[in-house]
């Protein structure tokens, strides 16, 4: 299985559960609050339009329009606009592999943790180099390969491909960009009891297929990795 697969890209965010569920085991998490901080890497170029791609429900977009900057959110399933759209951001249904807007329209770019579902991901980047101002920026965030290793070596196996990570992120960034810095934002989730592990597996079960092991009892501390990729484009 691989996480860039239209089938189980839509069937997984056709509605918010899967991802509402795994975000749920955040209240146990410490370290850096990562979608803070990429928030923050938008917001520090003082931008005035701002495109976010892959928005989900959309907490991030309507926390920089509340900063007074206009905001594009675009996302590939409907639910997820109409989340967005109920926090009055604009939001459209779109795909990051073919932007429906003009080169150079945006100041800056958030994409988190959605490159790696996406088929053509170079040609998703590109498109985000497209419509972005010369000395624009784009924050791209996703997982190091580490992320969760704890819980993974926990549920064994074989977990799916993941095209945009540590492994070759950077890489990617620079060849549509002229510089890319990256940010550490890791922690850890401190699972307190089965109850709280079960949750988290169940709620990523269509992207995993995997079970807890029926005799897993007690506490489970688990490393989150994700990286803050910060791309600026060629003046
Ligand atoms: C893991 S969620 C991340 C949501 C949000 N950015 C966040 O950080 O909470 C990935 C989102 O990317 C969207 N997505 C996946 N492939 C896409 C594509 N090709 N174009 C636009 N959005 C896409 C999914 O529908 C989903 O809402």
């Amino acid at each position: 299985m691989n996480l860039n697969d239209p089938k189980l890209v839509a069937e997984e965010y056709a509605n918010e559960k899967g991802l509402v569920g795994r975000r749920d085991a955040y209240r146990y998490a410490d370290g850096l609050d990562a979608p803070a901080l990429a928030i923050g890497a938008v917001l520090d170029v003082q931008p005035r339009r701002v495109l976010e791609v892959g928005c989900g429900p959309g907490e991030a977009a309507e926390r920089i329009a509340a900063s007074g900057v206009e905001v594009e959110a675009l996302d590939i399933s409907e639910r997820m606009v109409e989340l967005t759209r109920a926090r009055g951001v604009n939001a459209r249904v779109g795909d990051v592999q073919e932007l429906p807007f003009e080169d150079e329209s945006f100041d800056a770019a958030l994409a988190g943790w959605m490159l790696y579902h996406v088929p053509d991901v170079e040609r998703g980047v590109a498109e985000l180099a497209r419509v972005l101002r010369p000395g624009g920026r784009l924050v791209a965030v996703t997982n190091r390969r580490e992320h969760l290793r704890e819980l993974r070596e926990l549920l064994g196996g074989d977990f799916p491909t993941h095209n945009f990570s540590d492994e070759n992120g950077a890489e990617i960034l620079l060849r549509h960009f002229a510089q890319v810095e990256e940010r550490d934002a890791g922690g850890w989730i401190n699972f307190p009891d089965r109850a709280a592990v079960e949750a988290y597996v169940k709620s990523s079960r269509s992207l995993w297929e995997r079970d807890l092991p029926a005799n897993f009892e007690g506490t489970l501390r688990v490393r989150r990795a994700p990286v803050i990729y910060v791309a600026t484009k060629a003046t």
